[in-house]
């Protein structure tokens, strides 16, 4: 007989049939009748599935009743209704195997309940509690909805390279990838490393965004997508930033920033009505458990309209408000994530994209805009995770891109590439980046981004 999954069995409309299924035991309760209650979980949703063991069964003394939290068991029984509250069906077995115990001595995820905070130090096992499962299940849909938004719209899925040779944010906080003996590095006259005896034969890295890659097969394509591992090497540690993320960035050629930010709009709503659809139960779970008001606040978002500000009117709007900020708000700052979550909660209660940045804090490639100190940047804020989304219209504009370039103490010689896309048949274009796991940490209230990624990087974490 096939193995049935958890969650169809809980869905079925049948009982009174055969079943198999397979898990890991959450919880035994023996009862005082001889027989035991044993919780089972098998990853395919939140709920587990009650089995019935009476001491009939031939290893009920030597392993049925010794079962403890952990242990992994085949199942073969009728599925039938529960007499109990609670469920609507259990499987009363037949015959259970014992596929591996798990000491309770040892065991890390026992009947106690165990803070995320220590789960964080056994990633390999913290999959296998409520709150990991749940968000797994719910990066799961997310992924597989982005890919279908993207696709019903005619956008291509573009895999940009993970080794790169160009730095796209230009802030130079890489991960460098070499195959050259650290110990035993030879310099060229000018005390630098030789990168001719690198693997590549030049200085490589980790990509910090497709985003370079990705404009050039739009300005061949139209709408593209690309969606893959990101690498930052900034010191942060904060419960927003990761060392390795994943990051959505779509680029559309003949765009423009209005565009861009409701395609913004369009794809974040069309999220969070996904989530709210497909994963009810275990939604339900995070708004009972991590964060009251979650659902509520998925359902309002996914309908309202994003507001839209300057940023000039919005570093207004900070400095007239009697908020006491850690950091004074001034006209060419970089916002803080308190002054980002203060328009967000406080200002407009609920997603605002703010646009038009001061060039001078923003990166190289957005088209600078006419009064010669913005550019046109935007940044997408929610409320409690800040900034979501980050994207810009292009400069399409090639003497624009070199200034732009020598201002920021880049080479133009080091983009050839990037401006043959201005030189032949350039187009307006925009796009964003949108960071996949703060987009999971805001679908599940999860507070620490490191627990919505199932292997964390983080400085001086590995
Ligand atoms: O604003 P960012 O740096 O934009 C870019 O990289 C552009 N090249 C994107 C584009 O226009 N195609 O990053 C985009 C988003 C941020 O808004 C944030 O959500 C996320 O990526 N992000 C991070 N997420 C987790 N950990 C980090 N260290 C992150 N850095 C950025
Ligand atoms: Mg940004």
């Amino acid at each position: 007989m096939k193995r049935s999954r958890i969650k169809d069995l809980l869905n079925s409309k049948e009982s009174g049939i055969d079943v198999v299924t397979a898990g890991w035991v959450r919880t035994r309760r023996a009862s005082k009748g001889g027989f035991s209650f044993i919780e089972l979980n098998d990853g395919s949703c939140l709920n587990n599935i009650q089995i019935l063991a009476f001491n009939d069964l031939p290893n009920y003394d030597s392993e049925i009743g010794r079962l403890h939290p952990g242990a992994s068991i085949v199942v073969e029984g009728e599925l039938v209704q529960s007499e109990g509250s609670g469920q609507a069906l259990e499987i009363k077995a037949a015959k259970i195997r014992v596929l591996g115990h798990a000491d309770p001595m040892e065991y890390p995820l026992g009947k106690q309940r165990i803070n995320l905070e220590r789960l964080r130090e056994i990633p390999h096992l913290r999959a296998r509690t409520n709150s990991f499962g749940a968000v797994a299940r719910v990066r799961d849909l997310l992924t597989f909805e982005i890919t279908r938004f993207f696709h019903d719209r005619g956008f291509l899925y573009v895999h940009t390279p993970i080794i790169t040779g160009s730095d796209c944010e230009g802030a130079g906080a890489m991960f460098q990838v070499t195959t050259l003996d650290p110990a035993n590095i030879k310099k060229d006259e000018s005390g630098q490393p030789d990168y001719s005896e690198d693997f590549f034969g030049q200085r490589a890295a980790l990509t910090v965004s497709g985003q370079l890659e990705g404009e050039t097969y739009a300005c061949a394509l139209g709408n593209i997508y690309t969606f893959g591992p990101t690498f930052r090497a900034e010191n942060s540690n904060t419960r927003r930033h990761l060392s390795e993320f994943w990051m959505v960035e779509p680029e559309m050629a003949f765009a423009d920033l209005s565009d861009d930010a409701d395609l913004a709009q369009d794809f974040l709503q069309h999220l969070f009505n996904a989530v709210l659809t497909h994963c009810k139960s275990d939604l339900e779970f995070f708004n009972k458990r991590i964060k009251p008001g979650l659902i509520e606040r998925l359902e309002r978002l996914a309908q309202a309209t994003f507001a839209r500000i300057s940023y000039t009117d919005a570093i207004e709007m900070l400095i007239d408000s009697d908020q006491g900020f850690e950091f004074d708000p001034h006209w060419g700052m970089d916002m803080q994530s308190e002054h980002e979550r203060y328009l967000a909660e406080e200002i407009f209660k609920g997603p605002v994209v703010v646009t038009d940045y001061p060039k001078d804090i923003k990166a190289f490639y957005m088209r600078r805009n006419d009064d010669g100190r913005t550019v046109a940047a935007m940044d997408v804020l929610l409320p409690e995770v800040g900034e979501i989304i980050g994207g810009s219209q292009r400069e399409e504009r090639l003497d624009h891109l070199i200034d732009a370039m020598r201002a920021s103490n880049l080479d133009p010689k080091n983009y050839t590439e990037y401006l043959d896309l201005r030189r032949y048949g350039s187009v307006p274009h925009a796009g964003f980046g949108l960071g996949f796991e703060r987009l999971v940490q805001f679908c599940t209230g999860m507070h620490n981004i490191r627990d919505v990624i199932p292997y964390p990087r983080a400085p001086k974490r590995l």
